[in-house]
């Protein structure tokens, strides 16, 4: 028998104003062709100058917590992934823990960018699995666009707003893979190709958060290979085949990348979870908002594998196979 980390109820919130390609075309040079051809993005939410990530963060959270059967009193951890919290610091996890009156435990925030909620789930699962926290929340929230140089149109068409949460929860499980929860993550990050994807300043460097700057090509090379090196090594890890798998639920950074790994492990993409065209990309928030609005569309069901995965700046990737 062994402890399990299992999925026990999703959230999302996401900013009220929609920023569609048509409104992009006025503000750089650009075209909805070019945007929809090569990124798959037709629209993507955007905050309000007045909202944090914090504050989308714990909608999120609310929003998972209402559905979990739980009280914040039964919360003993939060980890948020995030790359734009609202201060340096605290954190945005304390932020949520103090505004949703949880009681003293583990709080901190995630930094691996695209990456940073497969990492931020590999972490709490750890946890669990370790017997030190019994229920974590588990979030990933971002206001990209405010890392964003709105004049620079090889970025400012790409990146979005938004917040997604899970409650993970430990489960013993005697079912092997047929029994629900985390059974493997692979996390991975390569330092040497930190600077293909950066902001252009920070704390201790220029005293600004600088804003994003992208080799898109190059990043999109390497997303590609190293995506299809990931799933590849979760399914042999596992000893499963592609046709063990329900649901792909990749990170949404653009569509033709999500295409790519579909193809790779043979599935169709009747069974991937997109949202890249409603929602752009929103870093770390990307992945639990689209798990969100498949299981609240019906489309995910319990008993189903999911294969998760995501890759970003540092480069970071990595993956994890869940059966929700
Ligand atoms: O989430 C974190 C990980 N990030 C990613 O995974 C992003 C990976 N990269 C990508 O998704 C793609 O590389 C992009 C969508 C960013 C760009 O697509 P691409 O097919 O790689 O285009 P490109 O960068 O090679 O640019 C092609 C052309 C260039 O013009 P020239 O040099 O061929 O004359 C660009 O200047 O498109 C031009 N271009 C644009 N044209 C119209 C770049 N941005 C735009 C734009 N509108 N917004």
């Amino acid at each position: 028998m062994t402890m399990n980390s299992i999925i026990k109820s999703t959230g999302s919130y996401l900013p009220e104003r929609i920023l569609t390609n048509a409104e992009l075309e006025k503000m750089v040079d650009t075209t909805d062709e070019w945007i929809t051809q090569r990124s798959g993005i037709k629209q993507r939410h955007i905050a309000r100058d007045d909202e944090s990530t914090g504050d989308m963060a714990i909608k999120a959270a609310l929003d998972a917590l209402a559905t979990s059967g739980l009280s914040p009193d039964d919360i003993d951890g939060v980890i948020v992934a995030t790359t734009t919290p609202d201060r340096t610091f605290p954190s945005v996890a304390v932020k949520v823990q103090g505004e949703l009156g949880i009681k003293p435990g583990l709080a901190f925030d995630v930094q691996a960018v695209c990456t940073g909620f497969v990492y931020a789930l590999t972490v709490a699962d750890n946890f669990i699995k370790c017997g030190q926290a019994k229920n974590i929340l588990v979030i990933g929230a971002e206001k990209m666009s405010s890392l964003v140089d709105w004049t620079d149109r090889t970025t400012c068409v790409l990146f979005a707003d938004g917040a997604g949460a899970v409650v993970l929860s430990a489960q013993e499980n005697n079912e092997g893979l047929a029994g629900q929860g985390i059974h493997s993550t692979h996390l991975y990050a390569n330092g040497a190709q930190r600077e293909m994807l950066q902001t252009t300043g920070g704390v201790s460097t220029t005293g600004d958060n600088g804003v994003i700057e992208m080799q898109g090509r190059e990043v999109f090379k390497y997303a590609v290979s190293y995506m299809a090196d990931v799933v590849g090594e979760v399914l042999e890890r596992n000893n499963i085949t592609s046709a063990d798998i329900d649901w792909l639920v990749p990170h949404q950074a653009n569509i033709r990348i999500i295409e790519g790994t579909a193809k790779k492990l043979d599935m169709g993409m009747e069974q991937v979870v997109v949202t890249v065209d409603h929602h752009g990309n929103t870093s770390a928030a990307s992945i639990p908002l689209a798990l969100d609005e498949a299981v609240k569309s019906g489309k995910i069901m319990r008993g189903q594998m999911l294969l998760i995965e995501a890759m970003g700046g540092g480069l970071t990737w990595g993956a994890a196979l869940v059966r929700f």
